[in-house]
């Protein structure tokens, strides 16, 4: 199964891709977390990322598109992955395509996890107060959502065009939101 998870911060996508990709047997590929892990490590791709997510913007395209690229070819994607946060504009859903489509693959469906405004900035509130991430300030978790409607919310309909899209309420407790997207996945309505 290859999957993409779409929806504004703070819907779950984490959370669920993690319950999820266990479900599937496929990799969990968040760009968020390669991110983050390279800024930790104090990498190159972390000093080209960093100052792009601290400030709520998306990483150029150039270093997200590449990043991804070479982490598709690890062999645990062999068989299918689940990508949170990728991609997150039409450039790199036309890239994304262009990668699968070199060894006659595609999409099987894109999960798209809907929760209102109020609901994610609490739950990024909290957990700004638990974990302290870096972009989980105030003034960056509404550029992040800005970033979300401007640049990915559009990714939404180009999907539901190629009849891909499967919405879910990201609303609830954990569980019972694994359970939606569980049931809304192509495999369990074949
Ligand atoms: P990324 O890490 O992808 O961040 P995000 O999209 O802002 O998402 P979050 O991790 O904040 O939220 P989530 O939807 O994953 O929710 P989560 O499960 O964590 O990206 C960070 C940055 O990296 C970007 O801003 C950009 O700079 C860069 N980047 C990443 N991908 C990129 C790309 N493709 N192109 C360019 N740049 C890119 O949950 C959030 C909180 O809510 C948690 O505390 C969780 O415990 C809680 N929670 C989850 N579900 C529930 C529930 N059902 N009920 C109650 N609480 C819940």
């Amino acid at each position: 199964m290859r999957l993409v998870l779409v929806g504004p911060p703070g819907a779950g996508k984490g959370t669920q891709a993690q319950v999820v990709a266990a479900h599937l047997g496929v990799p969990h590929i968040s760009t968020g977390d390669i991110f983050r892990a390279n800024v930790a490590g104090g990498t190159d791709l972390g000093q080209q990322a960093q100052q792009f997510m601290d400030a709520g913007e998306l990483v150029p395209d150039s270093v997200t598109n590449a990043m991804v690229a070479d982490r598709l070819t690890h062999a645990d994607a062999a068989g299918g992955f689940l990508l949170d946060g990728y991609p997150r504009n039409p450039g790199q859903a036309e890239v994304l395509q262009e990668l699968l489509a070199r060894t006659d693959l595609e999409l099987d469906a894109v999960v798209e996890l809907v929760a209102d405004h109020e609901t994610v900035v609490q739950r990024l509130l909290e957990r700004a107060a638990k974990e302290g991430r870096a972009d989980d300030t105030e003034e960056v978790i509404r550029r992040r959502l800005d970033v979300y409607d401007e640049q990915t919310a559009p990714l939404v309909d180009f999907y539901r065009q190629r009849g891909l899209l499967r919405t879910v309420d990201g609303v609830g407790a954990v569980d019972e939101v694994s359970a939606r997207i569980i049931a809304a996945l192509p495999s369990a309505n074949a």
